[in-house]
């Protein structure tokens, strides 16, 4: 985290988050045909709804995989806050072809309307991207995003554009011409394939997917005190001494409307340790390097970009199968213990205590070294023993109501073996 940034980032993250609200779901289908440009309230109101109804059928549409039986819910599993990986314990989801898995692991999608666009902020000497969807931000908007995983041979591995939209005609045929006009069928496959991701778009932008019901939620809005836990975790979370959790994960609960994201959609490099259970990791010379590719270019083929995933939400964390880009924690404990330890006792995160092999020699300089990282092995770590059984605390108090079912056994650190 570079911290000139901070202020222009707080100030630029409750704008957008104040954006997002303001506007609803609608403008999802800016630029489609078959609409008047400027529809009064009422209808806007309309073809809001027929696009969210449309996106719910589709999301959870098994037969829009190759072969069939596979859906955005398989991965994005509504029980566990629209995260999981379809029935895989590796860290990485089962692709809708038998014994076919992804590179990453699934994000929940609650809260990622909230998620500003890929930007790049120019004016800072040193380059600060921001925002955008998937882990590497290469999509810039949700409603472009639906190519991905409708496309991908290791997800739902529908070969082209033609065979989705020969699926939902098939199927969808009405809805969608009340939802997008009735010539959207007539116009080219591409933009029945757009109207595809406007719709999905559209349901993962209601209310469904950003409850703010979670029992911190609740805390701000002094309906519900805290557990001694919690809040003592809340305050290793916030301290710089301490955790320093919040400047990457920015939630500023003093500043009242402030919508806490627990992110500030930047892009950080952890050095987390390899997961050898990726089938592209077979290869020892392969590494994800997320902003840096495989999947995309680095930002101005900057390799200071070698490594980095955007820092995502903390809420609903707690109910998430497995942690991180690569799925290498499977425990929330795994997670906040080795941010107190990654530096002080390598042993314990890496094969032979060889730091950072998810990294190549060449790009470990760009791992940050800042709060509660940057100390040296034996040193006492930032945080330990209670404050990290704490933290877990706070972080699953993080998780919306609607999903508290999904929370796994509380396990206490002090009862965490050595992996
Ligand atoms: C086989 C599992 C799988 C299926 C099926 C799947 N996804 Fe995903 N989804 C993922 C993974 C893995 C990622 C992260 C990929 C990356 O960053 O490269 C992801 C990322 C996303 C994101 C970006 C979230 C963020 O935080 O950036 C959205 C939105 C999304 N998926 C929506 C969908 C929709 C809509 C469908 C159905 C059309 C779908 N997914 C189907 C596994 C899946
Ligand atoms: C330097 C910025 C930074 C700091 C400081 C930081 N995080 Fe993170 N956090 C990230 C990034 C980036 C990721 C995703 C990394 C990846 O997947 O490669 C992440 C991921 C996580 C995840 C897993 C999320 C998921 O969906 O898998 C948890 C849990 C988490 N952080 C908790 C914390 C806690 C608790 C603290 C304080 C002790 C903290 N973080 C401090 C940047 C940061």
């Amino acid at each position: 985290m570079r911290y000139a940034a901070i202020v222009v980032a707080l100030s630029f993250l409750i704008l957008a988050s104040l954006a997002t609200i303001g506007a609803g779901a609608p403008a999802a289908g800016a630029g489609l045909p078959g609409r008047p440009a400027q529809p009064g309230a009422p209808e806007r109101d309309t073809i809001r709804r027929e696009r969210e109804q449309l996106g719910k059928l589709l999301f959870f549409d098994t037969n829009l995989s190759e072969p069939r039986g596979t859906s955005c819910a398989s991965c994005h599993d509504p029980r566990r806050a629209f995260s999981g990986n379809h029935g895989s314990t590796i860290g990485v989801p089962l692709g809708s072809r038998p014994g076919t898995y992804g590179l990453r692991n699934t994000p929940s999608l609650t809260y990622a309307s909230f998620i500003p666009p890929f930007n790049i902020d120019a004016e800072e000497e040193v380059l600060e991207p921001k925002g955008g969807q998937f882990l590497d931000g290469r999509v810039s908007v949700l409603d472009q995003q639906a190519e991905g995983p409708l496309l991908a041979p290791l997800e739902m591995n529908n070969g082209d554009r033609a065979t989705v939209v020969a699926k939902i005609k098939a199927a969808y045929a009405p809805g969608f011409k009340a939802a997008f006009g009735d010539d959207i069928f007539s116009r080219g496959t591409n933009r029945a394939f757009l109207a595809v991701g406007a719709a999905l778009k559209a349901f993962e932008s209601t209310a469904t997917f950003h409850p703010f019901s979670s029992r911190f939620d609740r805390y701000r809005a002094g309906r519900l005190v805290l557990s001694a836990a919690e809040s003592r975790g809340m305050s290793v979370f916030f301290d710089p001494a301490k955790g320093n959790c919040m400047v990457c994960h920015l939630a500023r609960p003093q500043i009242v409307n402030a919508v806490a994201q627990f992110t500030d959609f930047g892009y950080e490099t952890l050095g987390l340790p390899r997961n050898p259970a990726i089938p592209a990791n077979a290869d020892p010379a392969f590494f994800d390097l997320g902003l840096g590719g495989p999947k995309r270019r680095a930002p101005r083929g900057d390799p200071s970009f070698n490594g980095a995933f955007r820092t995502p939400t903390l809420r609903n964390v707690a109910v998430k199968e497995a942690f991180m880009h690569n799925g290498c924690f499977t425990r929330l404990e795994d997670v906040v213990a080795f941010y107190a330890t990654r530096d002080t006792d390598p042993g314990r995160w890496y094969p032979h205590g060889v730091r950072f092999n998810d990294s190549p020699a060449a790009d470990q300089q760009y791992i940050n070294v800042s709060k509660p990282f940057g100390r040296h092995p034996g040193d006492a770590p930032a945080f330990q023993g209670q404050d990290i059984d704490d933290l877990v605390a706070f972080l699953r108090a993080l998780t919306d109501e609607e999903f508290e079912a999904a929370l796994p056994p509380l396990i206490r650190s002090a009862a965490v073996p050595a992996r």
